[in-house]
């Protein structure tokens, strides 16, 4: 995936471009035919020096009437699961894979995300965090770069470069499923133990580590 140009950023270290130029330079998105059908871009919501982003799949109807992700049930569900990890949602970064909600809640197509991943890969390079929390397949495919399901790969941490990648359950299976009810929250309270024995690894501007991964692809 070629790396996106910010107009303004030489280097585009680590950290050093700001979520607001990433943003702009989405601007007013007709990448793709998700633009027809959207009322607004979900860009991102939360802390822009976070060490937690959270990557979920793509805004469902109440995200794209309100331009701020994860404000629905799912968001609901992801609020108490950031609770037990002891993070409040404004400690955190949320975005998705997708700015824009696919008609009917449907699964994102490969040339949506091949559209809109770069900037998702940007805004991670601008917030630089220490975890990457993917919720459900599509996240975990893009930023593990794995064909392997949600299912198999949740419960334990992975690392690529810098970052380190936990993939859980997307909140929502967990309202359809009570059984991944438990998984999600063991998982959250593993992210909760890591951060607490992880004490926080510098500012983003200091990250200046090689990365591997989908994140920062292309510059492996
Ligand atoms: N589900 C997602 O994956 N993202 C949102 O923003 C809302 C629901």
């Amino acid at each position: 995936m070629a790396m996106l140009k910010i107009p303004g950023y030489e280097n585009q270290r680590p950290g050093e471009v700001p979520l607001e130029a990433v943003r702009d330079l989405l601007g007013d998105c007709r990448r793709c035919p998700l633009c027809e059908t959207r009322t607004n871009i979900v860009f991102g919501d939360g802390d822009p020096h976070a060490r937690v982003v959270i990557v979920g799949e793509a805004p469902g109807k109440n995200e794209d009437l309100s331009g701020e992700p994860f404000v629905g049930a799912a968001g609901k569900k992801l609020d108490a699961l950031l609770q037990i990890a002891g993070l409040r949602r404004d400690e955190v970064y949320i975005c998705n894979v997708l700015k824009c909600r696919p008609p009917s809640n449907r699964d994102p197509r490969p040339e949506e995300i091949a559209e809109c991943s770069p900037f998702l890969r940007e805004q991670i390079r601008s917030v630089w965090p220490d975890v990457i929390v993917c919720l459900g397949n599509f996240a975990t495919r893009f930023i593990l770069r794995t064909e392997q399901g949600i299912t198999s790969l949740r419960g334990r941490f992975y690392e690529t470069g810098h970052f380190h990648v936990l993939p859980v359950f997307h909140p929502a299976a967990a309202i359809y499923d009570r059984t991944k009810q438990a998984s999600l929250e063991a998982d959250f309270a593993l992210l909760g133990r890591w951060l607490a024995e992880h004490p926080a690894e510098g500012s983003a501007a200091a990250g200046t580590a090689p990365v591997a991964g989908a994140v920062p692809a292309g510059e492996e």
